[in-house]
């Protein structure tokens, strides 16, 4: 069966063709960070104008990258939440509309089900029961996954996502929206040591976090001694870093052990940290649990994972008829 999965949820557009919700045929992604970047964070009036605008030639784009053409497209898989509400209401009443026109069954995804479900189209992916950590810029969220299709939250952050923390720390170091990436690479020429940043709510049995006293902290630091340059830059870089890190990594394994789980899923666009993976992984290692983790391009807001989750929904019967509509605070 050949799914295509819209995301539009947030400042990517992108559209995906999936085959048998395994197999990636194209995978066209047209990012906004370009025309949010000014602002330092996105601007939700003009992440809907763009979709509107991006929506169409991404379509066409991906159908012609797979060879495609519309007619042999047999299911719609698109976000509907959550997100921005005008975001995602581009996608929705394209793909509303492209399904009537083609009469073809059309499905609303959680942008979270779509992150935790991106590593179906590995090779290699966890059978449930497992535990998922969703790391986004908009969430910080921990689910046991007994079954695909049922997701029970343990515990989210209670103030800022982890890739908030990122982008916020970024702006404050002077670094491009969004600030995952340069933090990233910059981290790795500092010391990790350098600075020891707050874990808070480190005590045994909390699947929760919080990571605004960071920023604050960071904040503090730079009123105190400036905007850092060189090494110091690198180092308070690698802190920050590992401080987000070791926090979710360290709370992701002890829930797991304190579930009896085996097998961890991470995803979500913070994901793609390199020293989250690393840590992650010698972690789980260490516990002898396995670490399943999507390569950054499906950590980062992507059409296939949509059109992965769609089509498992798919499977168990789920379908949406024309109510189908954005919900911009949707909970999995
Ligand atoms: O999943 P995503 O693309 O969009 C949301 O659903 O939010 O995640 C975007 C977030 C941003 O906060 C960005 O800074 C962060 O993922 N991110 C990273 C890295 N790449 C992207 N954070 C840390 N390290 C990275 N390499
Ligand atoms: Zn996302």
């Amino acid at each position: 069966m050949l799914v295509l999965g819209l995301e539009t949820s947030c400042d990517e557009t992108a559209a995906s063709l999936v085959e048998d919700g395994q197999q990636v045929l194209s995978d066209t992604v047209a990012t906004q960070i370009a025309i949010h970047q000014r602002y330092g964070g996105v601007v939700p009036e003009l992440a809907s104008r763009n979709h509107v605008v991006q929506v169409l030639p991404v379509v066409d784009q991906c159908l012609q990258s797979a060879g495609k053409s519309l007619a042999d497209v047999e299911l719609i898989a698109v976000t509907s939440g959550p997100g921005l509400l005008g975001a995602l209401l581009v996608g929705v009443q394209f793909a509303k509309a492209l399904a009537l026109a083609m009469e073809v069954p059309v499905i609303g995804v959680n942008h979270l089900e779509g992150h935790l479900l991106a590593i179906l189209l590995e090779d290699l992916a966890p059978v449930p029961p497992f535990l998922g950590l969703v790391v986004s810029g908009g969430h910080t969220s921990l689910y046991d996954v007994p079954e695909y299709g049922q997701y029970r939250l343990l515990g989210s952050t209670r103030d800022d996502a982890a890739g908030e923390a990122f982008d916020k720390v970024a702006k404050l170091l002077g670094l491009p929206y969004p600030g995952g990436a340069p933090i990233d690479s910059l981290a790795r020429e500092g010391d990790p040591k350098a600075i020891r940043f707050p874990r808070p709510l480190s005590g045994p049995g909390v699947f929760e976090w919080s990571f605004s006293g960071l920023k604050t902290a960071v904040a503090s630091r730079i009123r105190a001694h400036g905007v850092p340059q060189g090494q110091e830059m690198a180092d308070l870089c690698a802190s920050f870093q590992e401080a987000v890190a070791d926090s979710l990594t360290r709370k992701l394994v002890a829930a797991a052990r304190q579930l009896g789980r085996q097998q961890l899923v991470l995803c979500g666009g913070v994901a793609a940290n390199s020293r989250l993976r690393a840590l992650a992984q010698e972690r789980a290692a260490y516990r002898d649990m396995s670490l399943f983790v999507p390569p950054p391009n499906r950590c980062t807001d992507n059409g296939a994972m949509i059109a992965a989750a769609g089509y498992r929904a798919y499977l168990r019967g789920v379908r949406a008829d024309d109510t189908l509509n954005a919900s911009a605070a949707w909970r999995l």
